[in-house]
């Protein structure tokens, strides 16, 4: 990954003062595609007077994930504004080394597929239920709200072991602010004096010690929720790896990792497949085949390809994840440029999603790139939608569970439309790409019953 001959750093052109701010914001997937095929691997961009380096591309990606690549990029400085809003001492994505390693194998099987693999009826029965709620025959639904909140319900359920729906939109506010404020600082940090933030905070506080509470009390649980009993075991167990401060943070830790990023995925996706009635049919298909077993195991969503297709191929196409942001923890040199220790860095893992020498035709929405012998995605650096390296998603088997199981369900039950055949998909960035809030889908009708 080094050389020992140092190139100059090509700086993206930007505008006076913003820099590069306004077309990062449009649509960053395009810009970091832009700027490495203009500038190759690594170059540089400016936002508001300060500089970054981005590294970019397979390369990069395969960096994340070697010895190097973990001594030379660190995570905390992302993160540590949450750390202090909650007074807590650490979390997960703030952490690297051996500090990051003890968390993670603390929260490893609460968010491993063990944590959803025999539940995937309660996916279905709580997709039902929003489906009841929201997703009506004649209904005009925007698309993004109503996925946050079925996507709220499900984390409760399966991760805490309960959701209550009193606290759904407290959750939801709080993660939207955590993320804009606080970890992608796309908002001033005034906006925490928001009493509606504010407020919010104190239910999710009130909500964190409930479900501990709940949990603490001896046959007190009836249903499983690994990473809460997890948490509690080692904050009994070992509390100077999970001190009392550091509880509210780690159970709350679903929210802020899942609830945005399969909220957006499922919307894209449901756009996505309405948009091409061939995909739609086929995925209408299998998801019918699917629930006419009476009852649904992991092992059937081995055999549903074209819902698979789809969804990786919306991964691809609409990552939520666009680039991982990092700190330089060294002097180091990256295809022959230099980084400084200090440095921030983007990370373009995504880039290769849209390049022609990867996915022929990259544009195109096609779902059969994954299946063998054509496999595109298995090319070195190729694919990365739940990032790279030691912080890759830890969620990411049991988030592909969930997405498949409540698209499938969805496309069974339901038939939708676009506002218009030719609607194209009006996305929002903050606080990560996604579906805008003004993306409607109406409800036909109701094929199936719930
Ligand atoms: C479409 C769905 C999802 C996407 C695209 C996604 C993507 C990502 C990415 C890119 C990272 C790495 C961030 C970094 O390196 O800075 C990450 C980390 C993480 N994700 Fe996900 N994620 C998804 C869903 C979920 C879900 C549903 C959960 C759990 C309920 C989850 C739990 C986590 C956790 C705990 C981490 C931190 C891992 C660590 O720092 O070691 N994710 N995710």
């Amino acid at each position: 990954m080094t050389t020992d001959s140092v190139m100059r750093t090509p700086i993206v052109r930007g505008l006076p003062v913003v820099g590069n701010l306004l077309p990062m914001s449009k649509d960053p997937a395009r810009f970091f595609v832009d700027g490495y095929r203009e500038h190759g691997p690594v170059f540089r961009v400016r936002i508001l007077g300060r500089e970054h380096a981005v590294l970019a591309g397979p390369e990069a990606a395969e960096f994340m994930g070697t010895k190097e690549g973990r001594e030379c990029l660190r995570s905390r400085e992302f993160w540590h504004g949450l750390v202090d809003e909650y007074g807590a001492t650490r979390t997960l994505s703030g952490e690297d080394g051996a500090g990051h390693k003890e968390l993670r194998d603390i929260m490893r099987r609460g968010y491993s597929r063990e944590a959803i693999a025999d539940r995937l009826d309660e996916v279905v029965a709580i997709t039902d239920r929003n489906i009841d709620r929201t997703w009506r025959p004649g209904a005009t639904v925007p698309v993004l709200r109503a996925m946050q909140a079925l996507v709220t319900d499900q984390l409760g359920e399966l991760m805490t072991g309960a959701s209550r729906p009193e606290y759904v939109d407290d959750v939801r506010r709080v993660t939207m602010y955590i993320l804009n404020v606080l970890v992608t600082r796309q908002r001033p940090r005034l906006l925490l004096r928001d009493p509606r933030y504010r407020r919010a905070k104190a239910r999710v506080a009130e909500l964190s010690r409930l479900m501990i509470e709940d949990r603490s009390r001896p046959g007190a649980a009836a249903r499983p929720a690994i990473l809460l009993d997890d948490l509690l075991r080692a904050n009994r167990e070992n509390p100077r790896a999970m001190p009392d401060s550091d509880l509210m943070i780690s159970v709350t830790g679903p929210y802020v990792a899942g609830l945005d990023t399969v909220a957006n995925t499922i919307g894209a996706f449901v756009y996505a497949v309405l948009k091409h009635p061939d995909v739609h049919q086929r995925v209408r298909a299998e998801a019918d085949q699917l629930f006419a077993r009476p009852t649904l195991t992991e092992r059937d969503l081995r055999g549903i390809p074209a819902i698979r297709g789809a969804l990786m191929e919306t991964m691809r196409l609409y990552p939520t994840a666009v680039v991982q942001m990092r700190t330089a923890t060294r002097d180091f040199t990256f295809q022959g440029h230099r980084i400084a220790a200090g440095e921030t860095l983007y990370i373009g893992t995504t880039v290769p999603h849209f390049l022609e020498e990867f996915y022929p035709d990259p544009y195109r929405f096609d779902i059969d790139r994954y299946e063998k012998p054509r496999a595109e995605h298995l090319q070195t650096g190729a694919y990365s939608p739940y990032g790279r390296g030691q912080h890759v998603c830890l969620g990411k088997t049991l988030a592909d569970v969930q997405m498949l199981v409540t698209m499938a369900r969805m496309f069974h039950r339901l038939d939708m439309r676009l506002p218009s055949p030719d609607y194209e998909l009006a996305t929002k960035v903050t606080p990560t790409p996604g579906p805008a809030l003004s993306f409607t889908v109406t409800v036909d009708r109701h094929r199936a019953a719930g």
